[in-house]
């Protein structure tokens, strides 16, 4: 069976908000919301030892440009 999961997706798309369309920043959440609530659904009944995620530091504190990254990795 699978027993373990890497999610390592994840899209920069530098931008300052005021500049950030709807399209742009649903694009760099979906990998790492969707994404991971899809793989979390998918393999809620398999036999995991591990679920390893990879987010940033930019979801602790942020970073010019990158506050939908920032977000979608918090
Ligand atoms: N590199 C860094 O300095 C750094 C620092 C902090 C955190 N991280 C995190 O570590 C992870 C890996 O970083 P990396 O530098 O190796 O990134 P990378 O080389 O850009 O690889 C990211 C991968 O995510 C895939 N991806 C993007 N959007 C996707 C989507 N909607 N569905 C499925 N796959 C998608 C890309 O696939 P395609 O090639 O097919 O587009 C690519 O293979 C990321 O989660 C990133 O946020 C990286």
């Amino acid at each position: 069976p699978l027993t373990g999961i890497v999610h390592s997706a994840g899209l920069v798309a530098d931008n300052y908000l005021i500049r950030k369309d709807p399209e742009e920043l649903a694009r760099v959440l979906a990998p790492k919301v969707r994404g991971l609530v899809n793989l979390d659904e998918l393999s809620r009944d398999l036999p995991l030892r591990a679920f390893v995620c990879f987010s940033s530091i930019t979801g602790a504190f942020g970073n010019a440009g990158q506050g939908d990254y920032a977000a979608a990795n918090a």
